[in-house]
């Protein structure tokens, strides 16, 4: 462990640029928990990470990767001890702490999550941040009476990672789901995943009106912008919005028709500070009850460190489809 392999990204200038570098534990940020990560995986903010395409670093350089799964090395927090199973999944890692695309992982102990009995590190990272994220939507809808009588459920943005475990757990909670997606030859990954519907994002009339004709129970949006303003003006009464992602666009313009006339909730979700206690039951959940059915299939690329930047671009390019898995370390099959 006295020097590893870790993909850093450094700022020269206006340009954000990721490499493979070689470091020691004293290149990492400081953290009681020292890991051997086996996983990690890549989101849509790592890309935008990684090649500057988002604002989303906050010092350089700095470690990549928001997602780690591995084992404790060593710890100067009771809480862990040497050869533990552990993930962690946001609260700053691979944004404002260095990340988990590195052979040897520094951590604070809150942030630390046993690997829940049921998951192999391989499945915590293939569900990662986007399944973490898919889950802790269903979780708050269902909190606010999200149930599938109120009708189908849309999910946009349906082929990447968060879509693609969304449909999953929806159609296993009992939901119709109904599945937006940009990709022309898609409808045969998405019916397999569980989506009863599957619409094509180019073919959708979204009106303009303050309301339109209510047709769905209640959406999980990955895309932000005009798609979220069309959700909010139709989507039938009392039904929750889980807003998630910009993968179309930050900004919403709509008006306050669907709230005080339908009672519809956009409901904010944010995955990177979730408290820990609810952090924990949402992965018991996602290691129980709300387990994907199809994380086999979801998963379409298991890479090296190496494979990196090829999958960055392909991410940006709205190119691939469910979840990539890193694979850190060799050794781990
Ligand atoms: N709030 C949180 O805590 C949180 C956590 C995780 C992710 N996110 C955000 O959620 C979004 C999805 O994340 P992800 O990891 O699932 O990313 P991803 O795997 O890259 O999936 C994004 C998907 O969005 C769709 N898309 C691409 N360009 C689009 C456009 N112009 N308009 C509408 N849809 C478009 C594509 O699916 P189709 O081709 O099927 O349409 C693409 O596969 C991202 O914006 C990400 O930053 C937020």
């Amino acid at each position: 462990m006295s020097s590893f392999r870790a993909y850093r990204i450094r700022a020269t200038g206006a340009t954000v640029q990721g490499g493979y570098e070689t470091l020691t534990l004293d290149d990492l940020a400081p953290g009681e928990v020292v890991i051997q990560a086996r996983y990690s995986s890549v989101n849509y903010k790592d890309a935008l990470a990684a090649t500057g395409t988002g604002r989303i670093l906050r010092r350089f350089p700095l470690v990549g990767g928001v997602d780690v799964a591995g084992i404790v090395a060593e710890s100067a927090d009771p809480r862990f001890l040497a050869g533990d199973e552990v993930l962690v999944t946001g609260c700053g890692l691979g944004e404002s702490h260095d990340g988990g695309y590195s052979e040897v992982v520094r951590i604070p102990g809150d942030w630390v999550l046993p690997l829940p009995d049921g998951l192999s590190l391989f499945d915590a990272m293939a569900l990662g941040t986007a399944g973490f994220t898919a889950a802790l939507a269903l979780d708050r809808m269902e909190q606010n009476g999200q149930q599938p009588g109120h009708g189908p459920v849309i999910v946009t943005g349906a082929t990447g990672g968060v879509g693609s475990i969304a449909t999953d757990l929806f159609s296993g909670q009992g939901y119709e789901v109904v599945a937006l997606t940009g990709k022309a030859d898609a409808a045969d990954y998405l019916g397999m995943l569980g989506a009863g519907t599957v619409l094509q994002r180019q073919a959708l009339a979204m009106g303009a009106r303050p309301l339109e004709p209510a047709q769905w129970g209640g959406a999980i949006d990955n895309a932000g912008g005009d798609t979220l303003a069309w959700l909010t003006r139709t989507v039938k009464p009392w039904g929750c919005i889980a807003s998630i992602g910009m993968a179309g666009g930050s900004e919403l313009h709509t008006t306050v028709m669907p709230f005080i006339l339908r009672g519809v909730s956009v409901l904010g979700i944010t995955s990177a500070n979730c408290p820990m206690s609810r952090r924990q039951r949402i992965w018991r959940r996602l290691a129980g009850d709300l387990r994907p059915r199809h994380l086999e299939h979801i998963v379409s690329d298991t890479i090296d460190l190496d494979g990196l930047g090829a999958a960055f671009d392909r991410v940006l390019a709205g190119q691939h489809r469910g979840r990539i898995v890193v694979r850190i370390n060799h050794n781990c099959g």
